[in-house]
């Protein structure tokens, strides 16, 4: 039998190049070899998006791009969280065995509590329902980008204290990171993320990432001063997008045979290159809200009967009568 495997794209903002490099970009390899789960934690998304028209706007746009990757709906199961309310109860039942500074300590908890932000309680409780979203389905793997190696940590914590208070029952899930996309660095040299609002957007137009790439941030160093590839954003993102030219870059850099400006023409275009073919696919799919609808709600189907399977025997385990 194989191996399972799940992962998830939040609705809360636009999709980027480092959710696209970091977890989205060898899902449809992936699918060949695992059973797989792809899903749109909405559920999650309600801690930051609290406006009803702008969710369900993500929610498909997040179907599309999923779709878009070139995923086969008859090979992987593609649904929204919230078709799947199962999780919570299992998020609930799973909160009884956490014990709280272990919560305490998850880094996204405390970023939010450091700066100082008005938190809600599902910022604190996130960590549970995506244990409960990994483990109601027995999964083995989660492939994900480095900030989500902690969750993944916390999903195997609960898995372990439930086996050992009612019998061995969930899988403990490993993560899979890839170690050249860990972290992708966005325009101004930290990570990329919609947080920061450094991000080049999937699925923006051609002429918008042009102009993103022009505003990555460099030193002032000209054209002919010898420059350390290691130590530039731009390069960052040559590392994904220029693999074959890399070397030739590395040496004008170090060489000082390159500027700024035509290190991020040839980024640019490389970027748009690759990125044409999924591009052209959303488009299509944004003509066919339809049939991305047909495939969230047969996968939601498919994944809530799983889940309540799971969630039958689990209830017997614990004694909910
Ligand atoms: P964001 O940080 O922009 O809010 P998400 O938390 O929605 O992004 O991330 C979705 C997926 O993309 C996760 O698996 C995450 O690890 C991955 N990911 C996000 N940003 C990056 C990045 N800069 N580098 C590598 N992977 C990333
Ligand atoms: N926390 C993940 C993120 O922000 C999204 C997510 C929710 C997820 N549940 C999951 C990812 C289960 C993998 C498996 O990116």
């Amino acid at each position: 039998m194989k191996q399972k495997l799940i992962t998830g794209f939040k609705p809360s903002g636009d999709i980027h190049l480092g959710n696209y490099l970091g977890a989205m970009k060898h899902l449809p390899e992936l699918e060949e070899k695992y059973e797989s789960f792809i899903f749109i934690p909405n559920y999650h998304a309600l801690n930051s998006v609290q406006d009803a028209e702008k969710l369900s706007h993500l929610t498909m746009d997040a179907g599309k791009a999923i779709l878009a990757l070139g995923l086969n709906p008859d090979k992987t199961i593609i649904f929204k969280q919230s078709d799947v309310p199962e999780v919570c109860e299992l998020s609930w039942i799973l909160g009884s065995l956490m014990p709280m500074p272990l919560l305490e300590r998850a880094h996204a908890y405390k970023d939010a509590r450091d700066k100082n932000r008005s938190i809600n309680a599902g910022v604190f409780n996130y960590p549970l329902l995506m244990a409960a979203d990994i483990l109601i389905y027995k999964i083995n793997i989660v492939p994900v980008g480095k900030d989500q190696k902690q969750h993944i940590e916390i999903a195997r914590t609960i898995a372990q204290k439930f086996n050992n208070q009612f019998g061995k029952f969930f899988i403990e899930p490993q993560e899979i990171i890839r170690k050249e996309v860990e972290t992708i660095i966005g325009l101004d040299g930290r990570k990329m993320s919609k947080s920061y609002n450094n991000v080049i957007g999937l699925f923006e137009s051609e002429e918008e990432t042009i102009k993103k790439v022009m505003s990555i941030k460099t030193d002032s160093r000209r054209p002919e001063e010898p420059k350390n590839p290691e130590e530039c954003a731009i390069f960052a993102l040559h590392k994904h997008f220029s693999k074959n030219g890399l070397d030739e870059i590395a040496n004008r850099y170090k060489q000082g045979k390159i500027s700024y400006k035509e290190s991020k023409d040839i980024l640019a275009e490389n970027i748009n290159k690759e990125l044409r073919q999924i591009r052209g696919n959303k488009k299509e799919f944004d003509k066919n809200e339809d049939f991305v609808k047909k495939v969230l709600k047969d996968g939601g189907k498919k994944a809530r009967e799983i889940a309540r399977g799971t969630m039958k025997e689990v209830r017997k385990l614990v004694g909910l009568l």
